[in-house]
Formats: structure tokens, sequence, C-alpha cells
């Protein structure tokens, strides 16, 4: 399958999702928030968060920031704007795919992911956008799930991996770090903080 193709796939199951979104993560939300919380005191200036859904982040942002969200998926766009008209920190909710951004070179003081690229179709694509958005020196934030290096957990991971892909647009079988290194980046700082599959990344950018 060509990437356009993959795209309009993992777009599609993330519109069907969007309006249940919420709903569904509501369970985890509890735990995650805290994580979420913790990730983002660390963000400053001109911030650039990709991969947004409906806007989940949004609420933990220092005051001092200014916020430009992203998202592909038009219908989790339209409910993260909506999220943002209460938050002075969200400048803008824009429809845009992170492989391929319109923002030029050097843009951004923090970029913030938070589980994006478990589902981006084309993740190295997309990392070496964030490279190029973010300044030299620079700051990446990620709250990512990546596959387990432990040889029980591993497999399991690939062998489940269609039942998420297919639901949401979410692989749970990525190898993250790795693509961070193939990227380029090389100050990358990773913490477990449930297993050694939900990991807290914080990169600064080098170029
Ligand atoms: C699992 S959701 C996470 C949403 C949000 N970051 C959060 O923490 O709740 C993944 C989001 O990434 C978006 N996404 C995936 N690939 C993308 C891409 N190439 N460009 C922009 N957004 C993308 C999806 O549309 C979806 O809203």
């Amino acid at each position: 399958m060509n990437n356009d193709k993959k795209t309009e796939k993992i777009k599609h199951r993330y519109n069907r999702v969007s309006k249940l979104y919420d709903l569904i993560e509501k369970p985890i939300e509890n735990i995650f928030s805290k994580h979420r919380e913790k990730m983002l005191i660390d963000a400053y200036g001109k911030v650039l968060e990709v991969g947004a859904g409906t806007g989940k982040n949004f609420q933990y942002y220092p005051d001092n920031v200014e916020v430009i969200a992203i998202d592909f998926s038009p219908k989790m766009v339209k409910i993260a704007s909506e999220k943002a008209k209460d938050n002075n920190n969200i400048k803008d909710v824009l429809e845009m795919n992170a492989e391929n951004m319109t923002f030029d070179d050097s843009t951004f003081d923090t970029v913030v992911t938070s589980c994006v690229f478990c589902s981006v179709p084309d993740p190295l694509k997309g990392l070496k956008e964030i490279r190029r958005v973010c300044k030299n020196g620079g700051k990446i934030l990620m709250l990512e799930h990546v596959k387990s290096n432990k040889p029980v957990l591993a497999p399991f991971m690939d062998i489940l991996n269609p039942i998420p892909l297919h639901l949401y647009g979410a692989n749970i079988n990525r190898n993250t770090i790795d693509n961070l290194h193939k990227t380029g980046f090389t100050n990358i700082s990773a913490k477990d903080l449930w297993l050694d599959i939900l990991k807290l990344i914080v990169i600064t950018n080098n170029k």
C-alpha cells in the first residue's frame, strides 16, 4: 500500500473514533493526565503540538507559552478547536499532516507529541519534519508508548497489533526510540513510566 493510501486509512480511523475518543480513553486518562502535566512543565516559548487529537494536553500547558496544534484528522481538529476557545495559550489548531508541515525551518522552541508516533503512517518522515521545524537547541517532549524489549512481551505486542491498528489507527509495536536515532537525533533521554512501554522522551534538538 502506498503512503497516501495508508494516510487516508489512518485519518479515516481517527475521524471515525473522534466523537467517542475522550469517553473511551477516560479510564486511563486519570493516570495519564499526571504524565501530561509533568511533561508540559518543560514546554517553553513558541510550541508546536503534533497530533493534538481532541486537545487533551491543552489544559496542562504552562501560562507563558503560545501553542499551535496540528492534527491530520479534520474531526479531531474540530473537537480540539472547541477546547482551545477557552484556553489563552492555544493560538491555533490546524489541519495538517505531520509528515509534510507548512512551517518554516526552526520555527518552534518546543515540539510536543503524546501517543502520536504509534500512528503517524511514515514515522521517519514525521520525525524529520519535527527536527526541521524545531529550533537548534529547542526541546522535543514526547509521551509515547513503544514496543517492549522484553522477550515475552514483544511477540505478544506484534500479535495483538492488528487490533488497535484497525480500530484506532494506532500501532503498539513501534520502535520509536530506534526511529529517533535513525532520524539523526543524538541528545535523547528516555524515562520508563510504565514497564518499558510508556516513555517520557526529552530531546534537545541538534542540527
Ligand atoms: C492516539 S491519538 C493521540 C491524541 C493526543 N495527542 C492525545 O494525547 O490524546 C493520535 C493522534 O495523532 C494524529 N495523527 C496521526 N498521524 C498524524 C499525522 N501524520 N499528522 C497529523 N496528525 C496525525 C491522529 O489523527 C490522532 O488524533
